[in-house]
């Protein structure tokens, strides 16, 4: 699957076709003109080292070969120089009116720079994952926050993305659930056999008595209490199988559940387009159990049907209760159908890309799930893959990491518990209060828009903690440090956006009009650099289903920007054109400033 860019405008793509064209002409092949920023971008602003490679090749002196390229690209007018280093490398430094022409390009883009994907896609990106009757934890931020920035990120390099919270609903928990209500409310109708209605409208059963009932079943599992996960392991069987009652109250369930962790989402600014669940592709088990069946991959085990995904030789060593060391498939087989008869976890994942298939047609699926799900993913891809239903590529795993305590190992309370989601919220919240006050920030806001100012502190904070770590490294959770206003965090991106706010807005009220940009100084150039720079980063931050590499590029446009803005006055001195230029120029930055934040799902206030 071709994953390509229109080509860009950009001073890379620029630089490596005029490099490119220099090769040729000196007889090496056109890929020798890949030019990139500078390692050192105090020498140079762009680089290549092709002359090294095609010098190898062909036996040739490297700093021979540089130098003819140099000479074919002496006179090129973007630069200001062009030098050989060390063995080979060129460096290619461009002069400011290259750099006032490309800081106008971009400002005059409605793109702002950005990529724009070479053929639309359609991808289904699965993530947030949220169970029913399980309040969400800050174990459920990450795929969260990261499922939600990379479907923005898609979205707008141009891809027809949807975004399926993939909702939890439909395996043992359901039995569980199910035995545990009946026990606490024995009187409810839908446990008689007979139940065919009436459905009343309002659940007997609130979020309260789920988050009750729930914990104590797992319990019971956990305890090995047999009996209860027998009739736990019957229910969800008859849930499957359409049991009128079961199916009643499982109903109740799932509303119940589905409203509060809406409600938990909006909180972040999380959205899904489906809010599918393991369930709606019940329909596609049957059908799904007797084509596998078909085909001959669906084999027998100890009463289960299992499929066998292993290729030969991929084993691994087990250690068995009496103390032997057997060889087993690795992975394992994927578990279709149990010995008690009911579709399973994977089960439900290939089946739901068989609905996908059908109800939309997704060119990739990406899973934005914990990587301790690797395994499952791998059953559940490689069964997918052998059923024939999608093409090797096509169904990808972007896992991320855990969000880990000061110990190192995943978050808990003190008193050992998961810290619910909306509870990590408000403590984010209450920390941005403290925060813009200590800082005397807001002072001239109203109570409603300090609030919400607090609000967009607290939900960059908690994002760009999240945002700014590769998605697979696991990252000690700390709000101090994530609500500080200096350093790589939220809430200095928000300030120094508000900063630029508040220069446009004085500069209206001097009547003063940003205009074309002008490069002088070397913080101008530096800002024109890393605005003409997004468009590699998105690039990248798309291949690599990574937005911390936006993350980054957002970073350390925030931070030229205050240094410049402690090198260049903007609104103070007689030159009125050197003010319109600077103002241009804090424009330009100031909307791939907001619209970098919007990719990361983050906004900033108006003022602080
Ligand atoms: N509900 C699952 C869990 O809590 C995560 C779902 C991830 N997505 C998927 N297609 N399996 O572990």
């Amino acid at each position: 699957m071709a994953e390509d860019f229109i080509p860009s405008t950009d001073f890379r793509s620029q630089l490596t076709a005029t490099a490119g064209d220099a090769f040729v002409a000196e007889g090496f092949d056109t890929s020798a003109g890949r030019v990139q920023p500078s390692d050192r971008p105090d020498l140079a602003d762009f680089q290549c080292n092709g002359a090294l490679a095609v010098a190898k090749a062909a036996k040739a002196n490297p700093r021979e070969v540089a130098t003819r390229i140099q000479v074919r690209l002496n006179d090129d007018e973007r630069l200001q120089s062009l030098e050989i280093a060390g063995p080979g490398f060129l460096n290619f430094k461009l002069n400011d009116a290259a750099l006032s022409m490309r800081g106008n390009a971009i400002a005059g883009d409605a793109r702002l720079g950005a990529p724009v994907v070479a053929a639309k896609r359609k991808v289904i990106i699965d993530f947030g994952g949220p169970n029913v009757a399980k309040e969400m934890h800050i174990g459920h931020l990450r795929t969260a926050v990261i499922g939600e920035s990379l479907k923005r990120i898609m979205r707008f390099l141009g891809d027809d993305v949807t975004g399926d919270a993939h909702f939890g609903d439909w395996g043992l928990q359901m039995g569980q659930l199910i035995v545990g209500v009946s026990e606490e409310m024995p009187d409810l109708p839908y446990f008689d056999e007979a139940f065919s209605g009436p459905y009343p409208e309002a659940s007997p059963v609130t979020l309260a008595d789920l988050g009750r009932i729930y914990p104590k079943t797992s319990q019971r599992i956990k305890g090995k209490d047999l009996d209860f996960l027998n009739a736990a392991r019957k229910a969800t069987r008859e849930l499957q199988q359409g049991r009128p009652g079961y199916r009643a109250l499982w109903q109740h369930f799932v509303v119940v559940s589905r409203e509060a962790l809406k409600r938990d989402y909006a909180l972040l600014g999380v959205e899904f387009d489906l809010w599918n669940g393991e369930s709606d592709a019940d329909p596609y088990v049957e059908p799904m159990i007797a084509d596998l069946e078909a085909k001959g991959l669906l084999v027998d085990d100890q009463g289960a049907r299992v499929v066998h995904v292993a290729r030969p030789g991929e084993t691994r060593k087990k250690k068995l209760e009496d103390g032997s060391v057997v060889e087993v498939p690795s992975p394992p087989p994927l578990l279709a159908v149990s010995s008690e008869g009911s579709a399973m976890y994977g089960t439900t994942d290939v089946a739901t890309i068989l609905q996908r298939k059908t109800e939309i047609q997704p060119d990739l699926y990406l899973y934005v799930v914990d990587q301790r799900q690797a395994e499952h993913f791998e059953q559940v891809f490689r069964t997918a893959y052998l059923a024939g239903y999608a093409v090797e590529g096509q169904l990808e795993h972007a896992a991320n990491g855990t969000v880990n305590g000061p110990d190192g190992t995943p978050f808990k309370t003190r008193d050992g518990g998961t810290l619910k989601l909306h509870e990590l919220v408000s403590e984010a919240v209450e920390k941005a209060v403290a925060r813009l006050h200590e800082q005397k920030l807001g002072e001239d806001l109203s109570v409603a828009e300090f609030n919400a100012t607090a609000h967009k502190v607290a939900v960059a904070a908690l994002k760009f903690a999240e945002l700014s770590n590769h998605r697979l490294t696991n990252y000690i959770f700390d709000l101090d440090r994530f609500m500080t206003f200096e350093g790589k965090t939220g809430p200095y991106l928000l300030y120094q956006a508000v900063r630029m706010k508040s220069i446009l807005r004085k500069a209206g009220e001097q009547g003063l009009v940003p205009g074309a940009i002008v490069v002088g100084e070397q913080a101008e150039r530096e800002l024109v650099l890393l605005l003409d720079g997004f468009d590699g980063a998105l690039r990248e931050t798309y291949l690599k289903r990574a937005p911390n590499i936006l993350a980054d590029h957002v970073y350390r446009l925030a931070q030229a920007f205050s240094k410049f803005y402690a090198a260049c006055p903007v609104l103070v001195g007689d030159d009125e054109a050197v003010k319109i230029s600077r103002l241009g120029l804090v424009q330009v930055v100031l909307k791939q400033l907001e619209l970098g934040l919007d990719l990361m799902g983050l906004s900033a206030p108006g003022q602080m």
